[in-house]
Formats: C-alpha cells, sequence, structure tokens
C-alpha cells in the first residue's frame, strides 16, 4: 500500500481551541481521525505528524525524498516566509515526487502578511479554505 506522509506545521496541534471561527470546531485528534479514514477508503496509507519546528519538518522532507512519498503538507505559519521549508519541498517536487499544499482557512481573505506562501511556487498544487476538506481533496488528487 502506497503511503502518503501528512505534515502539519506550528499551532496546528491547538485545533479545536484555536480562533475556532477561523480554524473551525475539530481538534487535532479528530483531523487525524478524517484524514486515516479517508486515505483507508481511497486504499492509501498515511502517516500523520505534526511539529512546531522547522528542523524537524524539514527533516521529515527529506525523509519522504528519500523514501519516494508524495507529501501534504499544511505548513501552517511557516507558509509565508520559511524559505528552508520552501527549498525542500522544491527537492521533492523536482524529482518527481508530489507535494501538496493545503490550508484550513483561506490565507488570501485574510490578513496581508497571509497573502505570500513561498511554498506555492514549488507545490504540486495548493487546496485553501475548504477546512479538512481541503486534506482529504488533496487525497483524492493523489489516489488517482
Ligand atoms: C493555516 C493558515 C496560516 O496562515 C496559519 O499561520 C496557520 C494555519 C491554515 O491551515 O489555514 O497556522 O496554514
Amino acid at each position: 500500500m502506497r503511503t502518503v506522509l501528512v505534515l502539519n506545521g506550528p499551532n496546528l496541534a491547538h485545533l479545536g481551541n484555536r480562533d475556532p471561527e477561523v480554524y473551525g470546531s475539530a481538534s487535532y485528534a479528530n483531523l487525524v481521525a478524517t484524514v486515516t479514514a479517508e486515505a483507508v477508503a481511497l486504499g492509501l496509507g498515511t502517516d500523520i505528524r505534526q511539529s512546531n519546528d522547522e528542523a524537524e519538518l524539514i527533516g521529515w522532507l527529506h525523509e519522504a525524498l528519500a523514501q519516494k512519498q508524495d507529501v501534504i503538507i499544511n505548513p501552517a505559519a511557516f507558509t509565508h516566509y520559511s524559505y528552508a521549508l520552501r527549498d525542500a519541498a522544491e527537492m521533492l517536487t523536482k524529482s518527481g515526487l508530489k507535494l501538496i499544499e493545503v490550508h484550513i482557512s483561506n490565507p488570501s481573505a485574510r490578513e496581508g502578511f497571509r497573502h505570500t506562501s513561498v511554498i506555492s511556487g514549488v507545490a504540486t498544487g495548493t487546496i485553501a479554505g475548504l477546512g479538512i476538506n481541503s486534506y482529504l481533496l488533496a487525497l483524492r488528487f493523489l489516489a488517482n
């Protein structure tokens, strides 16, 4: 079974408590359960991780590169300024792997600093603003 690596950046472990008007009421555990169930239905395996640490996320992208795994990533605030994460993401997509950037909210409809994504330009595609469905649609794309 093909396994997709699903990475979540800083503060996403606090889903449910964090700004529910923006991010919804589902907890991080709900996110993990929903994404896992959809992957099973699509015949995919998932390895779902969260870190507040830029270096750890970069290390996980390197791991995906070595293991030839497609990635779904919600880079959270790193989306807007982490050139290091961008460069790691670029290595994946340049090698032919897929990397889908996802967001729960629609950053383009929020504060100005969220309108820039340094990841989008090297991602296979970006899905934003659909709540947890952003992850589910990314999985569907990768299943095809
Ligand atoms: C986010 C949007 C980012 O701007 C923010 O920093 C996050 C979450 C989202 O999923 O909507 O932490 O990536």
